[in-house]
């Protein structure tokens, strides 16, 4: 088998050209590798081997124009992915299912179409998020039915959950702070172990272990970031109802203490995104099906969904039936064209249930939300052009970009903006606003 040296290439696949796939991929190949992505979509597989890339990610667009043709090419052909090399990431979707559990078939497709044509021993390393118990449960014996062979004679599979977000994809995969590999022998997880010395330019935690550790360590993690985001979601309820105390003072001055870190902890809008919202009900169903209690995870539950009943409750306090609203960010993270489950998107039917009219903004996300609500809606490029249009507006997104804009903008009638980050500088702004932060007293 190829072992990655200072002399040779190393060889390897990515299979699923997504969001995190296209990302790895094009990681890998500016690190050394030669690598061959697959994706069953011939439009993407024809855009990302032109050097173009599919939708905005930071960084992306410069790896692939530099890689295309020059290290990383595509195929829709799983049997060269099998015979690019011995070692093929897998990165395709794994949506929640209905019981809360994560959907296998596209990684079940995948895996029976690479296993079915291998000719040499391989390595499959399992990179999308998978309900823990998956691999051992059913993806290994699919290996082995499809291939014929047995796990660790003649093929190896690892796991190496993501922890990426999208919007910091690229420096995600080059420089996080820790990599987590599942392992189904340890000479497998040692080969996992070289790509990942090579791939990252900074020095990460290395963690081997079992499979099945390395799937709830996953989950885990994603659930516990939720818990630290609810925690601060709770502070900011309760400052608002005592005058002078300030959320962010209290979560900067705790998060400095290292047991906290100031990571992830600040008052602002309920989390959603593709894995937060998904991975909570997961480790709720996981701890289910084992009856195990998870009191503290259900909690995460009831208490996002109160942050986002909260900020619904504001706005319609700050309008009057027929008002206008401007809803400015529909994404559910900056930097990213995603709006799965966010503060905008859960926002918005409330409002219009509520007789009121809705604009909304945002720089990357205006296509999706428009795919998503129609004309139940009116869109608008600028920000200037979204505020003169509207009595209230709220900043769902976190962006200074953002914020600097709305802090430019001179109104022609009286405009109160709902700023549930605490972002803008009410300083700065036109004295027609009225500032409206989440998180303080308001006669604080
Ligand atoms: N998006 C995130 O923020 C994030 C973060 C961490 C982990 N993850 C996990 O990473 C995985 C991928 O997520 P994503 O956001 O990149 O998904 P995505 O939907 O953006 O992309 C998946 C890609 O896989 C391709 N695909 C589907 N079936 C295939 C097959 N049989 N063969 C080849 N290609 C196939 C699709 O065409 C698509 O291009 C998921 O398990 C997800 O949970 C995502």
């Amino acid at each position: 088998m190829n072992n990655t040296t200072n002399n040779t290439t190393t060889a390897l696949s990515v299979v699923g050209l997504g969001k995190l796939g296209l990302c790895l991929a094009v990681c890998l190949a500016e690190r050394g590798f030669d690598v061959l992505g697959v994706d069953i979509d011939p439009h993407l597989v024809d855009l990302v081997n032109r050097g173009i890339a599919p939708w905005h990610e930071p960084g992306l667009a410069d790896l692939l124009a530099r890689h295309a043709g020059h290290g990383f090419r595509a195929t829709t052909c799983h049997a060269d992915a099998s015979a690019h090399g011995n070692m093929t990431f897998v990165l395709v979707p794994t949506p929640s299912a209905a019981e809360g559990d994560f959907s296998n078939r596209f990684i079940a497709s995948a895996l029976t179409s690479l296993a079915q044509s291998l000719t040499t021993d391989h390595l499959f390393v399992i990179s999308s998020t998978v309900f823990p118990g998956a691999i051992e449960g059913a993806l290994i014996p699919l290996i082995e039915r499809a291939s014929g062979r047995r796990l660790n004679e003649g093929f190896d599979v690892c796991y190496a959950p993501d922890f990426v977000a999208l919007g910091n994809c690229i420096n995600g995969f080059l420089r996080p702070d820790l990599v987590v590999i599942g392992e189904s022998a340890p000479a497998a997880g040692a080969r996992v172990e070289s790509v990942y010395r090579q791939l990252c330019v900074n020095q990460p935690v290395l963690a081997r272990m079992s499979l099945i550790s390395a799937e709830v360590a996953k989950v885990s993690l994603n659930t516990y970031i939720t818990m630290k985001i609810s925690f601060a979601n709770t502070l900011a309820n309760l400052c608002e109802r005592i005058p002078g105390a300030d959320v962010d003072a209290i979560t900067q001055a705790i998060g400095a203490d290292r047991r906290i870190s100031p990571h992830y902890f600040r008052g602002g809008t309920a989390f959603g995104g593709t894995c937060f919202p998904r991975d909570v009900h997961a480790f709720t169903q996981l701890a289910a099906s084992r009856g195990a209690q998870s009191e503290l995870i259900a909690a995460i539950d009831r208490v996002n969904t109160h942050q986002q009943d909260h900020l619904a409750e504001v706005v319609l306090n700050a309008s009057a039936p027929g008002a206008v609203i401007g809803v400015i960010g529909a994404a559910f993270t900056s930097g990213t064209p995603v709006i799965t489950e966010s503060a905008a998107v859960k926002l918005i039917p409330v409002l219009l249930q509520n007789n009121r009219r809705v604009v909304a903004q945002d720089a990357l996300a205006l296509a999706a939300l428009r795919a998503l609500f129609g004309d139940q809606l009116t869109y608008a490029e600028r920000i200037d052009e979204c505020l003169a249009q509207c009595s209230a507006g709220v900043l769902t997104l976190r962006s200074r970009d953002l914020a600097q804009a709305v802090e430019q903008f001179v109104p022609a009638t009286p405009l109160t903006l709902i700023d549930p980050w605490r972002q803008l500088d009410p300083t700065r702004l036109h004295p027609l606003i009225r500032h409206a932060p989440l998180g303080r007293a308001l006669s604080a």
